[in-house]
């Protein structure tokens, strides 16, 4: 039964600390996997300082168990936590969350640290992470080092370098150790490459769990096994101007997949060809050749760094992210294969947290755009395993979408909404955004359904349980996706002959004849009487920015009304300035409706979310 499984894991722990003679245990609360890297690199380190680390995923073990560490001699609980969402933990951090809120264990004798990865740009910066802090010790456990509050903003891999640097002479001295002072460069998987007679039945061609799980299908479907989508409609919804934004359907029809208007859809992307062929070139490699990646501790549960035996084309292609700018740790591991002597220093100096060091990483690698491939064009003589790349590339992550339909209208539809992205580096690359434009290239001809990846990942972005609840949407540019999906809800209830508050929709984009998407949409739903109204701010249309926090602004009155009557406010889209600029004014506008100072209005704010009354769906 799953009960004992999750025993016998428990027991694992600490049993594992004991008998494998481990001291350090790094437990992370990931979702994109750079907590999960941040754990592994810890752990890594701990060897350097005269400790031995382990790394621990805190859905797989009995958290209990942090009460019992104290058993070991020099314990030290390391915890990566990731905030995601409205300053929520992540998926697999949920349990220990709810563990450490009820929480009436005590810690005494436990030693830990945390490292807290987030978003500036996000209201709730870090709030998982500083939580943990702070719970830990008010359960009697030893904070050795204070909190680390990376910023996936800026750049997270420069704090949590500059972090760790400090922490670990604490370390030493708490523990009365020593640093080796080595660089210990040791792989953590090892290569086997393939006799392909051997393993045909089992190579994995791009599949997130299963082999085979592409060819024949079965539910249910989620995260770990996606449904192939056949997409129906890709089109385009920009009437002019450079960029592009795509209206795409897929078909869950069959599927047994469910889901609600507000709920986000992952798609699992493939990686640019161009991009995989160059690099099989640049090492001069046959990408056709099967190989495993096994991992050289026997005790870790995670076997292998992505699904294998695979091909070096499908790594490439389906389980790496070779767009992302390399990690500092990558250029250190790298340097050991660059021939010249010149470009083994500058990698050796990038990865070093001197000044020197993190300006050339910040300028050469983040500033430029560097990718693994423009790394390798740039400096010759590097001649790396492309085994060891793919050990130490973060995997290629599922992209989310905030779902544009309902589900009472488009039955059995998936709608998404998304702007392609393009862009020109610094050094004169073009790049295109690595899901955006591998799904502008599927196009629905002739009866072909292209196929696409996906899973529904539930929201909290709801709409009021009582249709007759008045709501405002903000949503300016693609933030208008969700709210598609609300509008053709409320019309299907409109229709229905329910009755249904008012509904108004805050849209900006840059010009009327270029990007107003769901124009037509929309003046239909206003002209049917299920739009109450439709507020747009043409941004480039005139001298001046007109937003849509501009117009939220001149309609105090109504904004304030649809408060007092226990409406619903939702924000969607842009995280970095625009859901901030709105949430602003509509603090201005409840401290001059409502007379109240600053802090009276915020926590009006406040309560209206804890009331699910303000909800924002962002991302940067
Ligand atoms: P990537 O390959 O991931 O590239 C994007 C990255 O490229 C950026 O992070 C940035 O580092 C870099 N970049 C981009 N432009 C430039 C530039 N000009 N100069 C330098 N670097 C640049 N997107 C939508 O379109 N519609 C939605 O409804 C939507 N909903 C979302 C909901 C949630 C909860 C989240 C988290 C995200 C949502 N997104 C949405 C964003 C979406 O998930 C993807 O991030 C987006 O489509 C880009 O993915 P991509 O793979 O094409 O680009
Ligand atoms: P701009 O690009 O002309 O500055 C959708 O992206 C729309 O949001 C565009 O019209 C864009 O205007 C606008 N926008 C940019 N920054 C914003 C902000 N801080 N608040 C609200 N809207 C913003």
């Amino acid at each position: 039964t799953p009960m004992l499984e999750r025993q016998e894991s428990s027991i694992g722990i600490l049993n594992k600390m004991k008998n494998h003679n481990r001291n350090v245990v790094v437990f992370y609360g990931s979702q994109t996997g750079t907590a999960e890297e941040f754990a592994t690199r810890l752990a890594k380190d701990a060897s350097r300082y005269g400790m031995k680390g382990m790394v621990a995923d805190p859905e797989e073990c009995e958290m209990d168990e942090l009460a019992n560490i104290k058993e070991v001699d020099n314990n030290l609980a390391i915890f990566c936590m990731a905030t995601y969402g409205e300053g929520d933990p992540t998926d697999n951090a949920q349990e220990f969350y709810e563990w450490l809120q009820s929480g009436a264990e005590d810690l005494q004798g436990l030693n830990y640290a945390v490292f807290a990865l987030g978003n500036k740009t996000y209201e709730h910066f870090n709030a998982t992470g500083k939580y943990v802090d702070k719970r830990l010790e008010e359960l009697g456990g030893k904070r050795i080092f204070e909190c680390g509050l990376g910023d996936d903003d800026a750049n997270i891999e420069e704090d949590f370098v500059t972090w760790k640097d400090k922490f670990w002479p604490v370390v030493c001295e708490e523990f009365g150790v020593q640093a080796t002072g080595e660089d210990i460069n040791t792989r953590q998987y090892a290569v086997t490459v393939h006799d392909k007679e051997e393993v045909l039945e089992k190579v994995f061609t791009g599949e997130i769990a299963r082999v085979g799980a592409f060819k024949t299908q079965k539910p249910p479907y989620d995260v770990k096994n996606p449904y192939l989508a056949p997409l129906t409609v890709n089109r385009e919804l920009h009437k002019g101007g450079d960029r592009s934004c795509m209206h795409i359907e897929l078909d869950i029809s069959g599927s047994k997949i469910r889901y609600e208007a507000g709920d986000h859809v992952g798609v699992y992307p493939i990686n640019d060809q161009d991009t995989v062929e160059k690099i099989g070139k640049r090492l001069g490699l046959d990408l056709d050749t099967v190989f495993t990646l096994t991992n050289v501790d026997e005790e870790a549960s995670k076997k292998h760094p992505f699904p294998c035996p695979c091909s070096y084309r499908t790594a490439l292609s389906h389980y790496v992210d070779i767009q992302t700018p390399p990690r500092t740790h990558v250029l250190r591991e790298l340097s050991e294969y660059a021939s010249d002597p010149k470009e083994k220093e500058f990698l050796v100096t990038m990865a070093q947290s001197t000044e020197e060091g993190k300006n050339k990483y910040l300028d050469w690698v983040v500033k430029d755009h560097r990718n693994i491939l423009a790394v390798l064009e740039d400096l010759p003589s590097l001649d790396p395993p492309l085994d060891h790349i793919l050990e130490l590339l973060p995997r290629l992550q599922a992209r989310l979408y905030s779902i544009s339909s309902s589900p009472k209208v488009q039955t059995d539809t998936i709608c998404i909404t998304a702007v392609v992205v393009e862009y020109s580096t610094p050094t004169g690359r073009p790049t295109k955004g690595v899901a955006t434009s591998w799904l502008k290239a599927k196009q629905p001809d002739n009866g072909h359904k292209p196929r696409v990846p996906i899973y529904v990942r539930k929201s909290q972005f709801r709409l009021p349980f009582k249709p007759s609840t008045p709501v405002i949407m903000i949503g300016p540019g693609t933030g208008l996706a969700p709210f598609r999906g609300f509008i053709q809800e409320r019309d299907f209830l409109h229709k229905e002959g329910k009755q249904v508050g008012d509904t108004i929709v805050y849209f900006g984009c840059r010009r009327k004849s270029e990007d107003f998407i769901y124009e037509e949409e929309l003046s239909e739903f206003q002209k049917n009487g299920s739009l109450t109204k439709c507020y747009t701010a043409f941004s480039r249309d005139q001298a001046q920015k007109v937003y849509v926090q501009h117009l939220l602004d001149q309609n105090k009155d109504e904004t304030w009304n649809v408060l007092e009557n226990n409406g619903h406010i939702y924000i969607c889209g842009d995280a970095r300035n625009m859901a901030r600029d709105v949430l602003n004014t509509l603090e201005r506008i409840i401290m001059e409706k409502g007379e109240m100072d600053k802090t009276k209005a915020e926590a009006y704010i406040k309560k209206l979310q804890n009331k699910g009354r303000y909800s924002a769906d962002v991302w940067s």
